[in-house]
């Protein structure tokens, strides 16, 4: 599919103001079919990250595709369920979180996969076999775009280390627990599809230690390509030796396995586009800069993880090229790009942002006290505002004033 238009996108930012993110429905349901489709002939769900972006329309409009939801707070739980996702198609993966929010999870009735043996243990206490659930474990392999999005290796803080099985199964005993499913999540950016494959190994050696298992999670991490001529992970590969591992090694218990996968940036980054404006053009002798109307207040990516995106002049789009830093308008270092080619810029020009729909928004903050930006929904062929831009009142609505 291709990408949105410049026109399209000068109009979005002529008719709602900049900065404001746009999401392209039509490329989130062509990219959940893409999963579907290559993992048709396999046993295969998937959950949405939500953590990726939240709107609610967002959530609602991937649950219409006929596409899970997972969750990772309560928060995120009560916003899909607000959207209108029945709670047997959520999942809460949870980290670190009190035993209090789970109860409250139970009580809403989704599935939940548990990554503490602290908690597992109150869990045990107070459901025993009453209420199966799934854990989280930490298979610990190194995998992912960036150390700190790499959750799986043996430093990690996210799910229970392989190597307490024992306790885990002491646990589950004494409680007698029903474990319905195995979890793990290695990373993000995930491009190498062997990565997926010696998870799955893992799990296999565990599997036999279970009795009622029926799903085994493979979280997400797909890779999607945020530079030019990158390549994402072979979804197609993938599929091909998820069915192959998983036909010979069938469920001891004898109930068919299902494959859980919970994918964010691959079903919403390519589909959003952050449309800035620029304030100021700075020559120096180091460089040019370009400061734009954000920051890392509003798209953090960049100086969070050095994550890379693709920035286009749609002003000037056939102007020539030049080399230019480009930058917010926050009181901090906050670099979206050191000497990048772009057209030549001039201030009030529209540059934008691309693969900006994952980890964009739902990142973003009000530091500097400013206001976080609109949300525009394509749909097709018409824009809807689906998140007004932030106002004062926005910034002062919890504030008490005491003196
Ligand atoms: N499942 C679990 C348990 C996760 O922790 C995550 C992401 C996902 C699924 C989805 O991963 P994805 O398919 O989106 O790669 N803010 C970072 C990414 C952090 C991901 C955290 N967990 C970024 O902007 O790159």
């Amino acid at each position: 599919m291709q990408p949105l238009s410049n026109q399209t996108l000068m109009a979005i930012a002529q008719q709602y103001g900049t900065p404001v993110y746009v999401y392209h429905a039509e490329k989130i349901k062509a990219q959940y079919q893409h999963l579907t489709r290559a993992f048709v002939a396999t046993n295969t769900h998937f959950f949405y990250a939500c953590k990726a972006l939240t709107n609610i329309n967002i959530l609602k409009y991937i649950g219409n595709l006929g596409c899970n939801i997972d969750c990772s707070s309560i928060n995120e739980v009560m916003l899909a369920l607000h959207a209108g996702i029945p709670a047997s198609r959520i999942l809460y993966t949870s980290n670190g979180i009190t035993f209090e929010e789970i109860e409250e999870a139970v009580q809403q009735g989704v599935h939940i996969n548990i990554d503490s043996i602290s908690n597992l243990e109150k869990f045990g206490k107070k459901y025993g076999n009453a209420c199966p659930v799934g854990i989280r474990l930490r298979p610990n392999i190194m995998a992912g775009g960036n150390l700190k999005i790499s959750t799986g290796h043996d430093k990690s803080k996210f799910g229970i280390p392989v190597e307490q099985i024992t306790e885990v199964l002491h646990v589950i005993e004494q409680h007698n627990l029903i474990i319905k499913g195995l979890h793990i999540h290695t990373g993000s950016e995930i491009k190498d599809v062997s990565v997926f494959v010696e998870g799955i190994t893992v799990l296999f050696d565990l599997i036999p230690k279970f009795n009622h298992l029926s799903y085994i999670d493979l979280g997400g991490g797909f890779k999607v390509p945020y530079k030019e001529n990158e390549e994402g992970t072979d979804i197609e590969l993938l599929a091909r030796e998820v069915k192959q591992a998983f036909s010979s090694h069938p469920n001891p218990n004898g109930k068919p396995l299902e494959v859980w996968f919970e994918p964010g940036k691959y079903l919403v980054s390519e589909a959003g586009y952050f449309i800035t404006e620029v304030n100021v053009v700075k020559p120096t002798s180091a460089t040019t800069f370009v400061s734009v109307n954000s920051g890392f207040n509003h798209l953090i990516r960049p100086m969070f993880y050095d994550a890379y995106h693709r920035i286009q002049n749609i002003s000037n789009s056939n102007g020539k090229h030049l080399h230019y830093s480009v930058v917010g308008n926050i009181c901090e270092t906050d670099t979206f790009a050191w000497n990048r080619l772009l057209n030549e810029t001039m201030e009030g020009d529209l540059l934008v942002f691309y693969n900006a729909g994952a980890y964009g928004f739902e990142m973003s903050s009000n530091f500097n006290s400013r206001f976080k930006p609109a949300e525009v929904l394509l749909l097709n062929g018409e824009t809807h505002l689906i998140r007004k831009r932030e106002d004062m009142q926005d910034l002062l609505k919890n504030q008490i004033a005491v003196l």
